[in-house]
């Protein structure tokens, strides 16, 4: 990787991941580029979601659209957790959902069951095998011409496995035997995972990524005890590896509240937490991290006024402490109407503590 020379951050997005003082808070959502936006269904009704995920030109103006349309502070790059699995060696597809009821989610034709399928998976060589990611990224940062920062991302090992064994739908139970019945296995696909996770994001910050962001959406799945050994000591691999890059490094999880002390002291600089607890007791367990989150998605497809009494609701028990990016608890759901995001955005940038 290409050791950065780093500016001092001015957009309020990076101050604040450094707990550093902002003129206004930071604001922006997971999934702020999704099915919601009409102009997100257009360009989908041409080309797949893989082909999207592949194409530098598409993935900029997707990434963008939502910066021009509601005016985030930040951009996530538009591509998905599983993106490398294919380069791995492993099939995978997004199914077409039941007519009416949207898309259906990511199915793998080939998992990972057994000891000899962790054998055959190849970590990735991102500037060979994920070239269109890269690309991408760098589209991306000259679409933006840095009127806001542009977060990379990855999944984290436990997520991203969730899916490699289990293949198809929601699950865990298939991972989770592996974990106790074949814990040799399973130790040797994290590592790769870990590996894959580490090299993909360093190419993404080589390549102009300003943040890095690790989904680990499922951790909430996990006991302590199982977090310890199965997922703890990767995560915070994959912070020490990142550390050197200079980028700010966020961990999203859900259903993990009652482990953020543990969390806290991974390494990262932000945690991303979901709306199970409320947001002055987040920032008051670790004080030492910067949070973001963490308002329930469901509110935004209600109505507009229980919306945004929440919202300041939210804000003023945040308080004036640096440290704290406004964002949702989890990822924004299809069928959320744009004038809400809008609305939230507007909210959040006016709101003043005083
Ligand atoms: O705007 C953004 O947040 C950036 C893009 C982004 C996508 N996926 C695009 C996407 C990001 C950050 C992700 C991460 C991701 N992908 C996660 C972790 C975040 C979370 O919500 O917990 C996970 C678990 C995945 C795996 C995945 N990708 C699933 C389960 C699905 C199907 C269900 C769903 O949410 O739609 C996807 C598909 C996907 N990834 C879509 C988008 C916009 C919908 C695809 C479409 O256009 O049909």
């Amino acid at each position: 990787m290409t050791p950065l020379v780093m500016a001092e951050p001015t957009h309020r997005f990076l101050l604040a991941c450094r707990r550093q003082a902002v003129d206004r808070v930071p604001v922006w959502m997971m999934r702020q580029a999704g099915r919601y936006q009409p102009s997100y269904r257009a360009v989908r009704e041409k080309v797949g979601f893989l082909e999207l995920c592949r194409s530098p030109e598409l993935i900029a103006s997707v990434t963008v659209a939502p910066i021009d349309e509601f005016g985030f502070d930040a951009a996530i790059l538009f591509s998905d957790i599983l993106i490398h699995l294919p380069a791995m060696g492993l099939d995978l597809s997004f199914e077409k959902g039941e007519k009416g009821k949207g898309d259906g989610g990511p199915r793998i034709a080939n998992p990972v069951r057994a000891r000899a399928d962790v054998e055959a998976l190849r970590v990735p060589a991102p500037e060979k095998d994920l070239r269109p990611v890269l690309d991408g990224v760098r589209a991306v940062r000259a679409a933006l011409r840095d009127r806001v920062p542009l977060i990379g991302f990855v999944g984290g090992p436990f997520t991203v496995a969730s899916y490699a064994v289990e293949g198809a739908g929601q699950g865990f139970s298939r991972l989770k035997r592996m974990l106790y019945g074949d814990p040799g296995a399973a130790r040797a696909l994290f590592e790769k995972l870990t590996q894959a996770a580490i090299v993909q994001l360093q190419a993404q910050v080589s390549a102009g990524a300003q943040a890095a962001q690790v989904f680990e959406s499922w951790l909430g799945e996990l006991s302590r005890e199982d977090l310890e050994e199965w997922s703890f000591p990767y995560l915070a691999r994959i912070a020490e590896a990142l550390r050197p890059s200079g980028v700010p490094l966020i961990l999203f999880s859900t259903g993990t509240t009652s482990h953020l002390r543990p969390m806290a002291a991974l390494g990262y600089d932000v945690l991303s937490v979901d709306w199970r607890i409320p947001i002055d007791e987040a920032r008051a367990a670790v004080p030492g991290v910067a949070i973001q989150g963490n308002l329930d998605s469901t509110l935004l497809l209600g109505p507009m006024e229980v919306l945004l009494a929440r919202a300041r609701a939210m804000l003023r028990a945040a308080g004036p402490r640096p440290g704290y990016i406004f964002n949702l608890g989890h990822g924004i759901q299809p069928g959320t109407p744009t004038e809400n995001v809008k609305a939230l955005v507007e909210t959040v940038h006016a709101f003043r503590w005083q």
